[in-house]
Order: C-alpha cells, then structure tokens, then sequence
C-alpha cells in the first residue's frame, strides 16, 4: 500500500509522461513536415519511450492497489524551427521531467515509502540518459552545422535509432 499523498503526486507523473508522448509526437510531425525523416524517427522513437514511463508508473499504481485518475492533457505548443531549437526544447522538457521525478523522491522519503523510493530510481537513472541524450545531439547539431550536408548527415544517424521496450520491473 502507498499513502493518498504519494499516490496522487505518481498519477501526476502519468500525466507528465503522456504530455511528453505528445509533445515529442508533435516534434516528430513538424520534423516530417520539413522533410527531416531522421529526426522525425527520433523524436517518435522518443514518444514510444514516454509511454512506457506512463505504463510503468500505471503498472505501479495497480500493483500497489492504489487509485489511478487521469486529467486532461495539455495541448503541446511547437513554437521552434530548426533541429537544433528542437532539441533544445526536448532538453529544457526533460530538465523539468527531472526536477518532478526527484520531487516525487522527496515525497517518496517525507512519506518513509521505501519500496516507491526504490521504484523511482528507475526514473531518476532514466531522467540522466534523456538529458545526455538531448545533450549529445544539440553538440552534434552545433558542430556539424543546421544545414546542409552536416544535417543530412545527423539526419541519417537519427534514422536509425528503434525502440527498445524497457525491461518490466522486477517482480
Ligand atoms: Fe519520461
Ligand atoms: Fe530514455
């Protein structure tokens, strides 16, 4: 069982989960619209990802009998051009993302649950791979240049990233 306060603070977190999904589907469009294949795979590659950090927390929650509630969520606004200002608009997301899941921990040890505090370090592990992720490709983009065949080239590396359903937590 988990308390009332923590169990509200992971059906926050679903919500987060499934708005990134949706603002990464959004990036992914856009990048199709402007005939950028490769980043567009990347970014959708990134959806799938944030649905399964909102299966997981789900999956949670039932195991834990707690409640699950879903609110609205958020329309996402895709106010950037270029490749690069997309991902540094993934990157300052994914800053958020972290900055709830350690609120999440914080809740996790104000509550003494010490079985969702071992539950979210598969979050916070998670949350330093999405940053280095952006991270390495905005270097990318900034040393092979936002045009051109540079572009072309980080477009293609991008097309190859696939999905890897993450391993189910241990039961
Ligand atoms: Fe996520
Ligand atoms: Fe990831």
């Amino acid at each position: 069982m988990i308390t009332e306060k923590m169990s509200v603070a992971l059906n926050t977190q679903i919500n987060k989960e499934l708005y990134s999904a949706y603002l990464y589907m959004a990036m992914s469009a856009h990048a199709q619209q402007k005939g950028l294949p490769g980043v567009a795979n990347w970014f959708f590659v990134q959806t799938q990802e944030e649905l399964s950090h909102a299966q997981r927390i789900y999956a949670y929650l039932i195991r834990q009998n707690a409640a699950v509630t879903f609110e609205a969520i958020e329309k996402p606004v895709i106010d950037v051009e270029t490749p690069l200002a997309m991902f540094e608009k993934g990157l300052e997301h994914e800053k958020y993302v972290t900055a709830s899941i350690h609120a999440l921990v914080d809740v996790a040890l104000e509550e003494k649950d010490r079985a969702t505090e071992v539950f979210l370090q598969w979050f916070v592990n998670e949350q330093v791979e999405e940053e280095e992720n952006a991270c390495g490709i905005i270097d990318q983009l900034k040393l092979a240049g936002e045009a051109g065949s540079g572009l072309f080239m980080i477009d293609r590396e991008l097309a190859t990233r696939t999905f890897a359903p993450p391993a189910p937590e241990d039961k």
